[in-house]
């Protein structure tokens, strides 16, 4: 996630610019920079890299300005560089911008800024709102800057926190937001904005939090908040008693349960914006043609580790469902070793989300040695694996602090179904208007997830029962399967609690033997076509007196099994489902952990990116 800090006030902008950003540091970037009102212009400062490459700019010793806005860059639309590092102008200089969010109709405004004779000087969304503002602006000489913001916002699909500044009001702020936070606040003569409160709390811990479509005008001391039509409106203050490291984690307990949280909000940024409006045509912006042949391979492989090869094998059942392609999946420490059949005809997906995980790095290379063509999946732009691939689809579930993989997961699936139905929609094997129908259906996965997030009670429950537990067992048939394993990945690795996950059919050939009175046993039974014979599964653990908890949706029919617990989901498609059954199985390990007072942010034993073979 992008971070916002601006100033304006009776002091130098610099140095409380920086000072934020350091603040917000923990969130993860790979570019900053600062624009500051010199009273002639706009001065810009930035570099690619951590901080200090910026705090080190010999030129940042010449802004003397009073007004300024700063950013630190999560890399989503354009690698990591200076020239798509934040702050952007646009083409007259007129303004300066920084951004958090994705726009998700920004190919369709540069287009049209383009028609008009607007050059580009980066592949960001974000120069694309820039310009849009400085087109209006050079339109009309007399359009204020927050009115330029507030008709900009309107033509902007998608997230955006914004902060920007004009030449010719040196000592105004704007911000304004749309799903993505922004907060305000003031210190003495200066007025603050930031994407988020750590970056303001060592000046006020009074801030104003804008909400959606709201817009900002802050000039030193003096806050308006307006509507995005321009009406003044009350501005929601709240006064903030955390202290900076519960700040940073937006006043979680943990990381790991922020990043539970954030999972409506980033499968929205990776879902969104993929079909295009006018043709109805399902577009992977980093898949924007066929250059790859990939319509033509006629066998895909998956490599991945741990919870990436559990999303993986959700892409197994997609793709052979929609595409029609025979798939076969690796844990990637395996795959080079079992001299695996491929050729230039050959489609290998590389799941990870740090892009640098070594066993798969290793395999996606060994992949290309034999002429295969390598599609990353990944959170990291200009990650080791998203340079090396022949094409990447990103995910954008921002930086990923706690070592248990949650959101990356979740828009991991989301990105992998995608790349399904593009492979069906340019193979012929789904027509457009199937494909736009089942995405249409993953732009409801958001608001899913969070009803699920919406009440947790039977788990917090169910997770005070399982707090002495010795072993777990997770079942689950299809793409029900990479949940059940997930879920028992989450439970070992933050509770360290024994829990295994097999195929629902699976257990009566050996591992019910494990199975007695209280043992207890997790099955996925939402909707699909497996549905009955999974319960029938149930029954047969029923039978052994091990205790049933059942993720299930509203009004299922367990057939006179009385289960002891019932997660209720939301229903959706069963190979969208996986997205939404795992987060509550994320969240019974998370409170499980948490009873056995485990650290659930850095597990013992366990790194982050596994960068050794
Ligand atoms: C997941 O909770 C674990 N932290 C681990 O299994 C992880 O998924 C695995 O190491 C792969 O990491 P990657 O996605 O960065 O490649």
């Amino acid at each position: 996630m992008c971070g916002i800090v601006a100033y304006t006030g009776d002091g130098r902008a610099v140095p409380y610019l920086l000072d934020g950003l350091a603040r917000l540091e923990y969130r993860g970037y790979d570019s900053a920079g600062v624009a500051v009102h010199s009273g002639a212009g706009i001065d810009v400062v930035r570099r690619t890299g951590k901080l200090a490459a910026l705090e080190s700019a010999a030129e940042l010793d010449a802004l003397g300005g009073t007004t300024g806005i700063g950013h630190t860059r999560w890399a989503t639309h354009g690698k990591p560089c200076d020239a798509n590092a934040h702050p952007h102008v646009d083409a007259a200089r007129r303004i300066a911008l920084v951004h958090n969010g994705i726009i998700e109709n920004h190919h369709e405004l540069r287009a049209e800024l383009e028609a008009g004779g607007v050059e580009f000087g980066s592949d960001t969304d974000t120069e694309v709102v820039a310009q849009l503002i400085g087109h209006l602006m050079a339109r009309d000489p007399d359009l204020r800057l927050a009115d330029a913001v507030r008709t900009a916002a309107k033509r902007l699909d998608g997230a955006f926190a914004l902060a920007v500044i004009a030449v010719d009001d040196p000592d105004l702020v704007v911000g304004a937001r749309r799903a993505a936070p922004l907060v305000a606040g003031t210190s003495g003569a200066a007025g603050l904005l930031a994407s988020d409160i750590p970056a303001i709390l060592a000046e006020t811990r009074d801030v104003v939090v804008l909400d959606d479509d709201q817009v900002v005008e802050v000039r030193g001391p003096d806050l308006v908040v307006t509507d995005i039509d321009g009406e003044v409106v009350e501005a929601r203050r709240t006064h903030i008693t955390w202290d900076l490291e519960a700040a940073e984690k937006g006043g979680y307990e943990t990381f790991m349960l922020k990043e539970i949280h954030e999972q409506p909000r980033v499968l929205a940024d990776t879902i969104g914006g993929r079909l295009d409006t006018d043709t109805g045509q399902l577009v992977l912006d980093e898949l924007r043609t066929d250059e790859h042949g990939l319509k033509t391979v006629d066998k895909v492989f998956v490599v991945a580790c741990g919870t990436s090869y559990h999303s993986g094998l959700v892409a197994k059942y997609a793709i052979e469902h929609w595409a029609r392609i025979p798939v076969e999946i690796d844990v990637a420490s395996e795959f080079r070793y079992r001299d695996p059949v491929l050729d230039a005809q050959t489609l290998v997906i590389g799941v990870s989300q740090s892009g640098e995980t070594a066993d798969t790095i290793a395999a996606c290379r060994y992949a290309q040695e034999l002429k295969a063509k390598v599609v990353a999946v990944t959170n990291v732009v200009d990650s080791t694996m998203a340079r090396e691939a022949d094409a990447v689809i990103y995910t954008h579930a921002g930086p990923e602090v706690s070592v248990a993989a949650s959101k990356t997961f979740t828009c991991q699936i989301a990105a992998l179904d995608l790349l399904a139905l593009w492979l069906a929609q340019v193979r012929g094997t789904l027509y457009s208007s199937e494909v736009a129908t089942l995405v249409d259906q993953m732009h409801r996965l958001p608001d899913q997830v969070a009803a699920v997030l919406a009440d947790l009670t039977e788990v917090e429950a169910e997770a005070a029962v399982w707090k002495d537990a010795a072993d777990a067992f997770y079942l689950g048939r299809g793409p029900a399967f990479p949940t059940a394993l997930e879920g028992a990945l989450k439970m070992k690795e933050i509770s360290y609690l024994h829990a295994e996950a097999y195929p629902s059919g699976e257990l009566k050939h050996g591992p019910l033997a494990l199975i007695d009175d209280d043992v207890p046993v997790v099955s996925v039974v939402t909707a699909s076509k497996v549905h009955a014979k999974t319960l029938s599964n149930v029954a047969e653990v029923a039978a052994r007196g091990g205790r049933i908890v059942l993720v299930a949706n509203p009004g299922t029919d367990f057939g006179g099994i009385e289960p002891d617990r019932v997660f209720e989901v939301p229903e959706t498609h069963e190979l969208f489902a996986p997205v939404v059954d795992s987060v509550v199985l994320q969240v019974l390990a998370y409170y499980v952990a948490t009873a056995r007072g485990c650290n659930v942010d850095k597990p013992r034993n366990l790194a982050k990116t596994v960068t050794v073979e």
